[in-house]
């Protein structure tokens, strides 16, 4: 009997028109783009204007996914959706996401694995179809950072990294017949370690507290603005992806050789070099978008893929090896044939 698996039938992507280049941060922060281009490659990134949210962003890319898909949000049986920037608190995007597309009663799902969280919702959506439980899944990552940045100088470390945007794929239940060649997704790998939760991390509101989850001191403390320990994310960033790329090569039996394109969460093109050198991987089988867009966290993956496809880089049949680092920390890999 054929093996149950899911594969990629369709992939969108949206970033809001407005572009903001290095230069124009110079005008509320004392940087460069020099500075910002030599330690992460990052050109310009897209920020939101008024009232768009993190599921408006979501909506657009997930009806490109319908599009290339060719099926109707009706066709859904599950929405799967990562993000660190939620429209509110709770309930989750994902329930604001499915009402915009219009299906109220399918299960909505939010991921909260930050920089990992596409890979997280993949994995998820991946196991519920290979159960038998769903056949057809969107899954979404998306991000407003520009409304919960402090760019003023005090806050630059993290405000020149970080852009909006959202990616999409349709993720489709079939039955394998011919592993070599038919398009599915093979394997994923998903890891975290919380006793680096505060290296990457947004304090308030919360919990840990005597009292209210936000308060005017909080506030003035700047902690609803996320703090970084940059260095140590770098260092475990670097170290932690190519060994989930090669847990991947190991567990499908395959060299890292093998694979043909490897679309790599995209926080710092630094990180993403370094990443290619440790598994001896030549830079042109990396594709890269952070130059363009910055790091938008659940959606990097999502939308480089769809990038990748409009570039023609991406084709049909190609072994493709994701792979994400981010707070929490997480990390992990997902190996496909496209
Ligand atoms: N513009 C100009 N100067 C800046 C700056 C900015 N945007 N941000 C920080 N600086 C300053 C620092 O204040 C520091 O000044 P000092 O030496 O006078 O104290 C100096 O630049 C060097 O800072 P440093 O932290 O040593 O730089 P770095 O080489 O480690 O690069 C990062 C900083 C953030 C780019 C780098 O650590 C990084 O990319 N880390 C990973 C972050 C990441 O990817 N996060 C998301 C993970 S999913």
């Amino acid at each position: 009997m054929a093996a149950r698996r899911s594969r990629i039938r369709g992939v969108g992507s949206h970033v809001p028109e407005r572009v903001v280049t290095n230069e124009e941060l110079t005008q509320w922060m004392d940087t460069s783009d020099e500075w910002i281009r030599q330690r992460s490659g990052i050109e310009t990134r897209h920020w939101v204007d008024g009232a768009t949210s993190t599921s408006d962003l979501a909506l657009e890319a997930s009806h490109r996914a319908l599009r290339a898909a060719g099926i109707e949000a009706g066709d859904l049986d599950m929405i799967v959706l990562g993000t660190l920037s939620p429209d509110h608190d709770f309930p989750g995007t994902a329930c604001y996401l499915q009402a915009k597309l219009g299906v109220p009663g399918i299960a909505a799902i939010d991921v909260r694995q930050q920089c990992t969280g596409f890979l997280y919702a993949l994995s998820i959506a991946d196991q519920f179809i290979r159960s038998g439980h769903s056949q057809r899944i969107l899954v979404v990552g998306a991000e407003v950072h520009s409304k919960s940045m402090d760019i003023s100088t005090e806050g630059r470390d993290i405000s020149v990294l970080f852009g909006d945007g959202a990616g999409a794929v349709i993720l489709e239940g079939c039955d394998l017949r011919d592993p070599a060649t038919d398009p599915h997704i093979l394997s994923t790998h998903l890891h975290a370690d919380g006793n680096f939760a505060e290296a990457l991390c947004m304090k308030a509101p919360q919990t840990a507290v005597e009292g209210p989850r936000i308060t005017h001191e909080m506030i003035d403390a700047k902690e609803h603005y996320p703090q970084m320990n940059g260095k140590l994310v770098f260092l475990h960033a670097s170290k932690r992806m190519p060994e989930s790329v090669h847990e991947a090569c190991e567990a499908n039996e395959i060299e890292v050789g093998e694979v043909d394109l490897f679309l790599f969460h995209q926080a710092n093109l630094r990180i993403n070099q370094q990443v290619a050198k440790q598994l001896g991987v030549d830079d042109s089988k990396v594709f890269n978008t952070v130059q363009r867009f910055g790091n938008t966290t659940a959606a990097t993956i999502p939308l480089g893929m769809h990038e990748a496809i409009k570039a023609g880089v991406l084709k049909p049949g190609m072994l493709v090896m994701l792979s994400a680092f981010g707070s929490g920390f997480t990390w992990g890999s997902a190996l496909l044939r496209y």
